[in-house]
């Protein structure tokens, strides 16, 4: 991602990837996600970029193809699942050894690059923030996404009734995966959410921010929880990237100090959390048993960079996009 543009800007570029060194694997990508947070950094928005050119892809599935001093040579051969925040759009990648996590065998790399970041998101958003509880009524916001995938099935999983919104013609998707849909395009939110669950509902997810985020408080009844995550709603503002942050942060702060039994918070996924690893592999494993699906519905070679970037900008996917490295590629290759 050589610099801020459309996703026609992205380059391949082919270089030397220096042996692993100490405490280091070289892991040879089979999946890699792609992911509204690369939308975001390409128009110089997102809240944790690094300086433009770096290669983005925030998490990857691949083999270790060889390990460092002080690794155990164990690992070579072994499939693993890691978080990057950025790098992993490529064939290989060094990696510090320790931030790596098993995938359960017979998974397919792009199943399960699928559930890394958005499933340990989803995983700890309802489990660690929310606390969600059989028998209560969350209300997913993008429902069809990426993580709002993920968000409905682990909520239904914990017994949760939920109400998801997407655009109309991804209705059909979301009434599969067990929730009720609400068009949030064309339906006044509040009013429909209100006709589903009368009483209000235990907790909201909410990745749009902007105005919303008070709509999406005032929907919860007493004792429950916002969980914002992101501002999807402000990607095309000017101003600094972490304007759009601080009136939720704000919000935030302001309605923890408010005692009326509602929660907010702000949740932002990191891979070094000790429990990072733990959410992880109980995702992966929910995954195996075939208790959740991925839904890795487009597959694309890396070449293809651009044009699956696009297809998540411009809303034409539904599930998960991922960026598949051509199988046969040789680390000598030119
Ligand atoms: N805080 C964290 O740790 C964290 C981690 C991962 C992701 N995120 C954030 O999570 C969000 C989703 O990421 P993703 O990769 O899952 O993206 P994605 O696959 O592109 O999904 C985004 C979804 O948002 C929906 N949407 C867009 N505008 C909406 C609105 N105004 N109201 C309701 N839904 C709306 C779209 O629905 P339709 O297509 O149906 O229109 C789409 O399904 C992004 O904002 C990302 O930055 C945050």
């Amino acid at each position: 991602m050589p610099r801020e543009g459309g996703p026609g800007v992205l380059e391949a570029h082919r270089r030397d990837l220096p042996g692993p060194g100490p405490g280091e694997a070289v892991v040879r990508v089979e999946a890699t996600g792609v992911s509204f947070a690369e939308v975001q950094m390409l128009k110089g928005r997102y809240f944790m970029q690094p300086k433009f050119p770096f290669v983005p892809g925030y998490d990857l599935v691949g083999e270790v193809e060889s390990v460092g001093e002080g690794v155990d040579g164990g690992l070579v051969g072994r499939r693993v699942a890691a978080l990057t925040q950025t790098g992993s759009w490529a064939e290989r990648v060094a990696l510090p050894a320790k931030d790596l996590a098993p995938v359960p065998d017979g998974l397919d790399p792009a199943e399960a690059v699928a559930a890394v970041t958005n499933g340990v998101t989803a995983w700890q958003m309802i489990h660690r923030a929310a606390r969600v509880r059989p028998g209560q009524t969350v209300l997913v916001h993008g429902a069809s996404g990426g993580v709002g995938t993920l968000l409905v099935q682990l909520a239904r999983l914990a017994g949760a009734e939920v109400i998801g919104t997407a655009s109309a013609s991804k209705h059909e998707h979301v009434r599969a995966l067990g929730a009720v849909p609400v068009d949030y395009r064309n339906d006044d939110v509040p009013a429909r959410v209100r006709e589903i669950s009368p009483e209000g509902v235990d907790a909201v997810f909410d990745h749009v921010g902007g105005p919303g985020l008070v709509d999406s408080y005032r929907m919860l009844r007493k004792g429950g929880t916002l969980v914002s995550y992101g501002s999807a709603s402000t990607l095309g503002d000017a101003g600094h990237r972490l304007k759009p942050y601080l009136p939720i942060v704000g919000r935030v702060l302001l309605w923890g100090a408010v005692p009326n039994g509602k929660r907010a918070t702000f949740y932002y996924v990191q891979r070094w959390p000790k429990f990072f690893q733990e959410d992880l592999s109980t995702v992966l494993s929910l995954l195996a048993k075939g208790e959740i699906e991925a839904h890795a519905t487009t597959r694309m070679p890396l070449e293809r960079a651009s044009e699956a970037l696009e297809l998540l900008a411009s809303g034409g996917a539904s599930g998960k996009v991922v960026l598949v490295p051509e199988p046969g590629t040789r680390p000598d290759a030119r």
